[in-house]
C-alpha cells in the first residue's frame, strides 16, 4: 500500500507517457461519476487510451443475452485491461477468472469496491500522515455499502485501529466482515449514539442509504437517522477528517460555505485522490511490460 501511495504522490505532480500505446476498456453496468471518469482520466493522463460502452446494461450485447464470460473474452482482445462495475455481487471475479487481460473491480453490487478502499486509505495517509493508530467511525448503510466492506478488509493490514460501526438496526455491517476483523485482531464495536463517539474519532466515514438496493419501507426506516449537521460538526475535533465515498445526499446537511472551507471536510480531496491512486494502480498493472522507461514502479 505504501509503495502505491508514494507512487500516487509522484504521479500527481505532472503528466506522464508511461502507458502510451495501451488501451483501457471500461464496462459499467451501473451508474458512476467518480470511478469511471477517474479511471478514464487516469489512463489518458498516463498517455494511454480508453474504449468504453455507454451504459453497458442497456447498450452492450448483454441486452441480447451475451454472458460476461464471452464479453470479457472479446474485449480482452481489444484492450490491455478492463474496468468493470456490475450490479451483481461476484461478477468482476467471474470476469477475471476467464479474462486474458487484467480485470479491475469497480464495484460489484453490495460486494466490494477495492479501488475505492485504496483511495480511501490513501486519503487517510495524506490527511493524518499515517495508516495506523487511529479511531474511525463508519456511519450509514453498512449492509449494502461496498466501500465500507472493502475498507474494512484493508484495515486487516494495519495496526492499532479502532472501528466503530453506526447504522440503522436493519442496515448493519455483515457478519463476514466482523469475522474477518476478529481474525485479524482489529478492534471493532457497534454503537447507536453518534454524538457519544464523535469527539474521539480521527476519521468519520459517512455513507448514504442505498435506496436502489432496498424496498421503499427499508429506505424510509433508514434515512435521516444519522445526519451530519453543524451541531454535530461542533463535536468533532479539529484534527479529525470527514470522508465520504460520494455521492452524498441527505446524510450531510451542512452549509455550502462550511463544506468548502472547513479543513475537516476531506471528501472532495478524497475524490481527487481517486484519480492519482487509479493512475498508480494502472501503472502497476500495465507498465511492467514497457521496456526502456526510467520512470517505472519497482514491482518486484
Ligand atoms: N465512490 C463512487 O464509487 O462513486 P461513483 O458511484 O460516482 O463512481
Amino acid at each position: 500500500m505504501l509503495t502505491l501511495f508514494q507512487r500516487a504522490d509522484h504521479l500527481r505532480k505532472g503528466s506522464h507517457e508511461l502507458l502510451r500505446g495501451k488501451i483501457l476498456a471500461t464496462l459499467f453496468y451501473e451508474p458512476s461519476t467518480r470511478t469511471r471518469l477517474s479511471f478514464e482520466s487516469a489512463m489518458l493522463k498516463l498517455g494511454g487510451q480508453v474504449i468504453t460502452t455507454e451504459n453497458a446494461k442497456e447498450f452492450s450485447s448483454a441486452v441480447k443475452g451475451e454472458s460476461m464470460e464471452d464479453t470479457v473474452r472479446v474485449v480482452g482482445s481489444y484492450a490491455d485491461a478492463i474496468v468493470i462495475r456490475h450490479f451483481e455481487e461476484g461478477m468482476a471475479k467471474r470476469a477475471a477468472a476467464i479474462s486474458p487481460i487484467p480485470v479491475i473491480n469497480a464495484g460489484d453490487g453490495k460486494g466490494q469496491h477495492p479501488t475505492q478502499a485504496m483511495l480511501d486509505m490513501y486519503t487517510i495517509y495524506r490527511e493524518l500522515g499515517r495508516i495506523d493508530k487511529f479511531k474511525i467511525i463508519m456511519v450509514g448503510d453498512l449492509a449494502h455499502g461496498r466501500t465500507t466492506r472493502s475498507l474494512s478488509y484493508l484495515f486487516g493490514k494495519c495496526k492499532n485501529i479502532e472501528i466503530i460501526f453506526i447504522s440503522p438496526e436493519h442496515l448493519k455491517i455483515g457478519e463476514d466482515i466482523k469475522e474477518y476483523l476478529d481474525r485479524h485482531q482489529i478492534s471493532w464495536k457497534e454503537e447507536q449514539d453518534l454524538n457519544k463517539v464523535l469527539p474521539d474519532a480521527d476519521i468519520i466515514y459517512l455513507t448514504r442509504i442505498q435506496k436502489e438496493r432496498m424496498s421503499q419501507e427499508q429506505y424510509e426506516n433508514g434515512k435521516g437517522k444519522y445526519i451530519l449537521t453543524p451541531d454535530k460538526m461542533s463535536l468533532i475535533k479539529p484534527t479529525a477528517r470527514i470522508l465520504h465515498p460520494l455521492p452524498h445526499v441527505e446524510e450531510i446537511a451542512i452549509p455550502l460555505e462550511m463544506e468548502q472551507n472547513d479543513p475537516r471536510i476531506a471528501y472532495f480531496r478524497q475524490a481527487e485522490n481517486g484519480l492519482y491512486m487509479r493512475m498508480a494502480l494502472l501503472e502497476m498493472l500495465l507498465n511492467k511490460r514497457i521496456k526502456g522507461t526510467k520512470d517505472t514502479l519497482p514491482l518486484e
